[in-house]
């Protein structure tokens, strides 16, 4: 049985679905702080199958014993944790209590119960500012804000542990730009409040509820002026994560792995696809930059290639199209 710690929320609920389609058993421990109940009840819908659930905070040693007293995991997959950059300055405490707290309380019950296979999600935010693009995962890294630098220090953490447990396999995913939804409009992404990323911005302007997208700076160093990432489909991400568990049932030592496409789009190529599929308009202005924003952030793809087999399969049409239509079914609620 696979653990997925934060398993209700973007990506964790996407990468359930794959689990359960792909035959695996599934266990699901929230605390629903980002993400919602119904999920469990839409990730059943889809397959067919519910997944095993328990609401709690992996922060909590006691809790967590419990559930590894209880089912039998053999992998865990971490999602569990805070993601938004701003938030993060405001609030850095936050941000490493939670973060790293739940990381090694799940270690350490994975050490007691001699569970030796770890997925985790860090991020393309510790490349910090890019020397060059594409991404390699042997480029130097360093952060720019505390959310980047939990993901930094969780990787340190694992690649320790992972020194120290020979026995023990770990997958560091370091995704780049998710975004879409599930084709069948039942799960996908929902931001609380104002949305950071660009994605549900678009779509919640597209809908009306905003009036216009701020795009930040158009006098970056890239062909538009405007910031370049590689956007990929989290059904993709999720797929990463099966190839990474097959990956880590057969391997052991730590391996830090891009999940990204390879291509880079800009602010605006993004608004001109989601216009042009979708058949919406978006109204956009320029703003100023946003503070801690790179020009451009895109993966070398090739190793999680290599190493997993996996190779991201939807195009962009595809993310504008997934994400549009999610965000049509949240409005119909
Ligand atoms: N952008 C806008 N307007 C908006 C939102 C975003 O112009 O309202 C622009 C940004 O300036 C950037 C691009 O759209 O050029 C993408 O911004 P996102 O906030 O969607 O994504 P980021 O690349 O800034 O950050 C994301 C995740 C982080 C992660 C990082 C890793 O949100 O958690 O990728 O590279 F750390």
């Amino acid at each position: 049985m696979i653990l997925l710690t934060g398993g209700a929320g973007y990506i964790g609920s996407h990468t359930a679905v794959e689990l359960i389609q792909a035959g695996y058993e599934v266990l699901i421990a929230d605390n629903f702080y980002n993400s919602r109940p119904e999920v469990i009840d839409a990730i059943e819908k889809i397959t067919g199958k519910r997944p095993e659930f328990e609401e709690m905070d992996v922060c909590a040693p006691v809790k967590v014993d419990a559930l590894f007293h209880k089912y039998k995991v053999t992998a865990v997959i971490h999602f569990a944790g805070y993601k938004a950059v701003g938030e993060s300055v405001e609030k850095p405490l936050m941000y490493y209590r939670n973060d790293l707290d739940s990381l090694i309380t799940v270690l350490e019950a994975m050490k007691k119960y001699g569970v030796n296979r770890l997925i985790f999600s860090s991020s393309a935010t510790v490349y910090g500012v890019p020397e060059a693009v594409p991404l390699i995962e042997g480029m130097p890294t360093g952060c720019t804000n505390p959310y980047g630098w939990t993901k930094y220090m969780s990787e340190q953490i694992i690649q320790d542990v992972c020194h120290a447990q020979p026995e023990l396999s770990a997958v560091i995913l370091r995704y780049f730009n998710p975004v879409g939804a599930h084709p069948s409009a039942l799960i996908g992404e929902q931001p609380n409040g104002v949305p950071n990323n660009l994605m549900p911005y678009i779509t919640q302007v597209a809908s009306g509820i905003r009036p216009h997208l701020n795009v930040f700076g158009n006098d970056y160093d890239t062909p538009d002026g405007t910031g370049v990432r590689d956007y990929i489909h989290v059904v993709d991400i999720a797929k990463g994560h099966i190839a990474a568990v097959e990956y880590a049932m057969k391997n052991t030592g730590a391996e830090v792995i891009n999940l990204g496409t390879g291509n880079g789009y800009s602010v605006l190529e993004m608004v001109k696809a989601f216009e042009r599929v979708n058949k919406v308009k978006v109204p956009y202005k320029i703003a100023p930059r946003r503070e801690g924003d790179i020009a451009e952030c895109y993966a070398d793809a090739s190793k999680a290639n290599r190493l997993l087999g996996w190779k991201a399969q939807y195009d962009l049409d595809t993310m504008c199209k997934d994400a549009w239509n999610w965000e049509q079914q949240l409005r119909k609620e």
